[in-house]
């Protein structure tokens, strides 16, 4: 999709289709709203009274214009309450573009009423919500949907606002677009992404972007005494990578922050096989890698004054005559040994070294990885929201706020120091599962934290949200992308931006 700016009126904005947001608030119809409605001879304001049009979010009105003004069909959205919230509009241009492109309409112009909300950050709002609320993963189809929303723009009719609008457009563009890779790369089967295909893409994105790459093969990572994330990978025919990207930015950097993500290409459970139910989803166990490999391809475009690291300790993790066993004992990168009471629990081993990792070689101020840690997050909440630990107030504080800035629904979790004792084994210093009932997604946290060595760290739990199983309102059932607008803003807000 092309996005653009329109600097004319909503009257004379052209496109095929002219899209309206309207607030649930009928006492008080924007400016532009009575304009048109004048221009239509109160066609409008009938329309609306006729279908009992409320503003709730995501209903849509449609109607053609009769050439009365320059776009031929207009189409309303609902934004529900008045509100600064931008997740509204964002969801709105969602609903608006894929309806603009279901009606065959090959372009939009969008204007969303001024209301408290900056042009630049409803710019932002409009771009996203049009990319990601049409976003597709038909590669593999023979008949592909042939409907292609081709451009839209912004209509901001303030020549004020033009510079910001435009900004607002390029920033929400390269962050729709760097969900979208990550989307692409979750939706992927197995069969096509694996640890070298995971490295390879990597060094493409550090190419594009002027990014420094490097990728360990096993014997560098046994030189590194990596042994709990080998472990892992000792089933599997795939050999392991283990990826490190790094941004610098031109200035002094303000902070240096290590970006963590599982990359497991296929979790089978390992001997502790899983079954095929709870097998059959397991190629989306790297969507934390993938949000890595999208923030990389934005980082260059929106340059934050922050030095960034990126991990991924990708392997799959198989059964196989040469697998890791229950039983077995790994010594992990940072000294600590690890008694494995259960194969399936693997992302924390490979994360464990991906930390132990960053902190010996990275020396960095925070870590903040992402992962499919568990199911039991997903018990706790659901496929609508990620859960996030961290031994830093801080840290969890700030990026919470980002993740309400992007509209990712994220809630803390505590690290409940007593539940570590059930992680204690007789014959290593930590088994990788607890031998306690319950509370599985933050005895994993509380596992990790072993290997932070008192560096400030965020751990978010998305085995909920990395892949939806229904339509939702940015995106069909799929990968999801979560955390890569998150972590983005996280890192603008370090800079000072949003
Ligand atoms: N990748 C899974 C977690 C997962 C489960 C993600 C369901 C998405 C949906 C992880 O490696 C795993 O298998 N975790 C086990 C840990 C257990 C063996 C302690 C789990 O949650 O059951
Ligand atoms: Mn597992
Ligand atoms: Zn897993």
């Amino acid at each position: 999709m092309k996005l653009a700016l329109e600097t004319r009126s909503p009257l004379d904005a052209r496109a095929d289709v002219l899209v309206l947001g309207r607030y649930a608030d009928p006492a008080r119809p924007p400016a532009e709203m009575i304009a048109l409605d004048k221009k239509l001879e109160g066609f409008l304001s009938s329309v609306l009274a006729s279908e009992k049009f409320e503003g709730k979010p995501g209903q849509i009105s449609h109607f053609h214009t009769g050439g009365r003004v320059a776009a031929p069909r207009v189409l309303i959205v609902g934004l529900g309450p008045r509100s600064r919230d931008v997740e509204a509009l964002r969801r709105a241009s969602a609903a608006a573009a894929r309806r603009a492109r279901d009606l065959g309409a090959s372009s939009a112009a969008v204007f969303m009423p001024p209301d408290g909300i900056a042009a630049r950050d409803r710019a932002q709002a409009v771009a996203e919500g049009a990319i990601l609320g049409t976003y597709r993963f038909d590669k593999y189809l023979k008949e592909k949907n042939g409907k292609v929303l081709e451009t839209l723009a912004v209509i901001e009719p303030d020549r004020r606002q033009h510079a910001a609008a435009r900004e607002g457009l390029r920033v929400g563009e390269i962050r729709a677009s760097a969900t979208c890779l990550t989307r692409d790369l979750v939706n992927e089967p197995a069969n096509v992404v694996t640890p070298t295909s995971l490295a390879e893409r990597a060094q493409e994105i550090a190419r594009a972007g002027g990014l420094e790459v490097k990728v360990l093969e096993r014997e560098d990572c046994d030189k590194l005494s990596m042994g709990a994330y080998l472990g892992v990978a000792k089933g599997s025919h795939e050999p392991p990578k283990f990826i490190h990207l790094s941004y610098t930015p031109k200035g002094r950097a303000r902070r240096r922050v290590a970006v963590i993500g599982k990359g497991i290409t296929f979790d089978s459970g390992g001997l502790d096989l899983k079954t095929a139910d709870g097998m059959l989803r397991m190629k989306d166990d790297m969507s934390g890698a993938a949000a890595v490999l999208g923030i990389f391809q934005a980082l260059p475009q929106l340059r934050p004054p922050v030095e960034v690291h990126g991990l991924v300790a990708a392997t799959e993790n198989m059964p196989s005559g040469t697998a890791q066993r229950p039983g077995d004992i790994v010594r992990a990168m940072n000294g600590l040994t690890i008694e494995i009471g259960n194969t399936d629990a693997e992302g924390r081993l490979t994360l464990a070294d991906a930390i132990g990792y960053a902190v010996k070689e990275i020396e960095p101020d925070e870590i903040i990885d992402m992962a499919t840690l568990t199911g039991a997050i997903v018990i706790a909440l659901g496929q609508g929201v990620s859960g996030v630990f961290a031994s830093d107030n801080g840290l969890a504080t700030r990026l919470l706020a980002a993740a309400g800035q992007a509209g990712e629904r994220m809630w803390r979790m505590p690290l409940h120091d007593e539940y570590k004792e059930g992680l204690k084994s007789d014959v290593a210093d930590l088994n990788n599962v607890s031998s306690q009932r319950g509370a599985g997604a933050i005895v994993a946290g509380l596992f990790m934290r072993d290997f932070t060595a008192g560096v400030p760290w965020a751990h978010m739990d998305i085995a909920g949200t990395a892949f939806a199983e229904r339509d939702h309102a940015l995106g069909p059932k799929g990968g999801t992308g979560v955390t890569v607008r998150t972590v983005l803003s996280y890192l603008a807000a370090i800079g000072g931006k949003k």
